[in-house]
């Protein structure tokens, strides 16, 4: 079972050019898994929390490309806080932690990278089920 202090924040490549930069992400290269699904995170008012729900399965890179906002990790006995505002970082959330994201500034778009395609059944919607699912 992962902890929070297995979600880390990932170094990405950056090809700098005076005309602008560009990283690319490459699923089972410089990610470690293959990626199934992007999806992206936008228009998220300032006030709103996301997430709010923890994966059985499912690992994903989580990427500020645009903006900031805080993501709070949760394995039911420790917390940590992490704020995303830079394209060059990612954080790596592993399987069966909680997550909670608030704190988007203007603009904000949240790049996600999962392992798995979309599969309600791999939620875990309650924070009640969670603990139990991590007995605690
Ligand atoms: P959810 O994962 O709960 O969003 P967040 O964690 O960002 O708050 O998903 C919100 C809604 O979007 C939910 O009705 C399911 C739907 N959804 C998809 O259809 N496909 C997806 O890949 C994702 C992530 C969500």
């Amino acid at each position: 079972m992962n902890n929070v202090e297995d979600c880390i924040i990932v170094d990405l490549p950056q090809v700098y050019r005076s005309q602008g930069s560009l990283t690319a992400l490459e699923g089972g290269i410089n990610i470690p898994f293959d990626i199934q699904r992007v999806y992206y995170l936008y228009d998220v008012p300032n006030n709103s929390t996301r997430g709010g729900h923890a994966h059985y399965e499912l690992q994903q890179y989580v990427i500020a490309t645009s903006g900031s906002f805080t993501m709070m990790l949760d394995d039911g006995r420790n917390k940590k806080e992490f704020f995303l505002n830079t394209p060059l970082k990612a954080l790596y959330i592993k399987p069966g932690i909680w997550r909670e994201m608030k704190n988007f500034s203007s603009g904000s778009v949240c790049l996600v990278l999962a392992s798995l395609l979309y599969d309600e059944k791999d939620y875990i919607r309650s924070y009640q089920d969670f603990l139990t699912y991590r007995s605690l």
